[in-house]
């Protein structure tokens, strides 16, 4: 393992930070964050919320499926409402940049004697189904339906005017694991949480392989399980009206924190749950990650600035739920350190 000095060190030591060299060349090439499944218990509800709320587009419904775009999306879906006994996600999705690169990842799943297959996906071209090492659920595509584009169709605009799909945000058990794995795929790190012991352990990491702060993003905690997705606006006014919409719609207890600035990533945001727990980030502003000598930037898990740059701790639920992946078993945290928290 390479390990690298923390940015903003500067007494010559290095530290033993498990930060590694970014992989350039990695197995198989991942485009971006594509897609989630969550299953709902009433379609209705979560078609209420996501569509008439907060404006998402219906790219297609069926008696047991609601298939949502934002407003700039030409892919089919980036969300997928299904009907289920318990809110639970079914897989997350990622889009890679060939058919070729699907076998690489297949092979590349196999050889770790992880599961893999290929389902027939609706509205997708082939799709590798597989799970990393902790046992959160992947699908991989290269091909997915295209949708019209409605970036123009401004009065079709609705909600929070959420543009596309961002980021998926994962609690692991195993941080240090997770960064690994993920890294070895060329996922690129651009700012991480780290305790403040003589031997320092990763908390949270910020991953990307599109060039902005993340497309995958882990945090300490009981897991795996789905933290949250974060879909883009086109700017802070967005996220403020959708407050003052959810608060006089009959979803002021939906809004769980926010609005905010994180210090990390500096993107501003509002997280919000759904009729079945789900957890959004409305999410806007963070910067670009392109250069390949990019140092990570790190933040001590006792910086209150680090979750919000004006200084409020997140509150208790925000560190401890989160949706669990269907049938998949978890394990509690290896870390026992725990960050500020507000009530
Ligand atoms: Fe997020």
């Amino acid at each position: 393992m390479d390990f690298r000095s923390k940015p903003g060190d500067d007494d010559g030591i290095v530290s033993t930070m498990p930060v590694r060299a970014p992989v350039f060349d990695p197995p198989f090439n991942v485009v971006r964050a594509s897609h989630v499944e969550f299953g709902v218990r009433d379609l209705t509800a979560a078609r209420a919320f996501y569509v008439d709320c907060l404006g998402y587009l219906i790219s297609d419904e069926t008696r047991d499926a609601l298939y949502l775009r934002g407003v700039e999306e030409r892919n089919h879906h980036s969300i997928v409402l299904k009907a289920a006994r318990e809110p639970m996600v079914d897989t997350l999705g990622f889009k890679v940049a060939s058919e070729e690169d699907l076998d690489r990842a297949a092979s590349w799943f196999a050889q770790r004697n992880l599961p893999t297959s290929f389902p027939d996906v609706p509205h997708q071209g082939r799709t590798l189904r597989t799970s990393d090492e902790a046992g959160m659920p992947l699908d991989f595509y290269f091909k997915m339906d295209q949708a019209p584009s409605m970036l123009q169709r401004y009065a079709a605009h609705r909600g929070a005017r959420i543009q596309r799909i961002d980021h998926l945000n994962c609690f692991t058990p195993d941080v240090q694991a997770s960064y690994d794995f993920y890294a070895d795929l060329g996922f690129r790190l651009t700012e991480y949480t780290a305790t403040d012991d003589p031997d320092p352990k990763l908390w949270a990491v910020w991953m990307h392989r599109k060039g902005n702060v993340h497309d995958l993003a882990f945090t300490n905690g009981r897991g795996p399980r789905l933290h949250h997705i974060g879909v883009w606006t086109t700017g802070a006014l967005d996220i403020l009206h959708i407050c003052d919409v959810m608060a006089t719609s009959g979803y002021l207890s939906n809004m769980e924190r926010g609005p905010g600035r994180h210090g990390i990533s500096n993107a501003f945001f509002l997280y919000v749950r759904d009729p079945d727990g789900h957890r959004v980030e409305l999410v806007t502003s963070d910067y670009l990650t392109v250069d390949p000598d990019l140092e990570p930037i790190r933040w001590s898990l006792r910086d209150p600035q680090r979750q919000t740059l004006w200084g409020h701790p997140a509150p208790r639920s925000w560190f401890e739920e989160g949706s669990e992946f269907a049938g998949v078993p978890q394990r509690e945290p290896m870390l026992a350190a725990h960050p500020i928290v507000a009530r």
